[in-house]
């Protein structure tokens, strides 16, 4: 893809999600990348995003990469499954050259045929099972293949609520893990941005018989090559990053306190 504006190293990444989910990848970015500025929009008037329309998600999401390309961001990263699996190519489509637009899918599906596996369970929002986009792009890379995908909609609200690592949490996850379909499975993709927050729980309730995967890595990775390749990373201290949300609430500045380790100035941006 050509860009239409020239982009320069210290431009910031914009980074959304439907609430924290998306911080999973922002942290990730600041370990990896750590002179990028980010500028990150949790879109918490809609949350959850799982439980809409893809044209409702798909308008929320125009509205968000308008704001951050209004901040002049060199990229846009869709940190959330289910906004990647309704919204990625028309945000290209929509916005052509005027940024370098990642997704999470693409990263976790290529690591998945890298592996090999011959049977595979993915948990994510209602919006990405039904969007089929995980299993329509492993199944054209790789027919034999068998995928047992499992919507688990509860999960997001719940870790967005701070319910996570106690005895609720664990009852919900197990419920849903012990799905019968998930017999046989070597690993279980986690394709949603707020599971890596129980990532331990999951691993727990599985063993080491299955590997468990999440995009975040991966997509940093994918991130750190893109920018690469065009000669963006940027070299020099960076300023500090930006957080937005779209509706203010203290369970979400709670739950973002306790794993984002540095200090965070949230700002309400009436983007609706
Ligand atoms: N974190 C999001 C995802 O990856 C969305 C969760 C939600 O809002 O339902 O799908």
């Amino acid at each position: 893809m050509t860009l239409t504006k020239t982009p320069h190293k210290k431009q910031p990444i914009g980074v959304f999600d439907s609430g924290i989910g998306g911080l999973t990848v922002a942290n990730a970015i600041n370990r990896h990348l750590p002179n990028e500025e980010i500028i990150y929009f949790g879109d918490t008037a809609h949350l959850p995003y799982g439980d809409k329309s893809a044209d409702a998600i798909r308008y929320y999401c125009l509205k968000i990469v308008k704001f951050l390309l209004e901040r002049d961001c060199k990229m846009i990263v869709i940190a959330c499954n289910s906004a990647s699996s309704a919204a990625y190519n028309v945000l290209v489509d929509f916005f052509p050259g005027e940024a370098i637009f990642v997704n999470v899918v693409d990263p976790l599906v290529e690591t998945v045929i890298e592996k090999d596996y011959r049977k595979i369970g993915i948990i994510a929002t209602k919006a990405t099972i039904r969007s089929d986009v995980y299993q329509r792009k492993l199944r054209e890379q790789q027919p034999t293949l068998k995928v047992a995908a499992l919507a688990t909609p509860l999960l997001a609200p719940m870790i967005e609520e701070g319910y996570f690592h106690n005895k609720v949490s664990q009852v919900v996850i197990e419920n849903y893990l012990s799905n019968k379909n998930f017999e046989g499975i070597e690993a279980l993709l986690l394709a949603c941005t707020h599971y890596p927050l129980i990532r331990s729980d999951i691993e727990g309730f599985f063993g080491k018989g299955v590997e468990v995967l999440d995009s975040t890595l991966f997509t940093v990775k994918d991130i750190e090559n893109r920018l690469r390749k065009r000669d963006l990373l940027n070299d020099e201290k960076r300023k500090d990053h930006q957080f937005y949300v779209s509706d203010y609430t203290q369970s979400f500045e709670e739950t973002t306190r306790l794993f984002y380790n540095e200090h965070l100035q949230l700002d309400h941006y009436a983007i609706w």
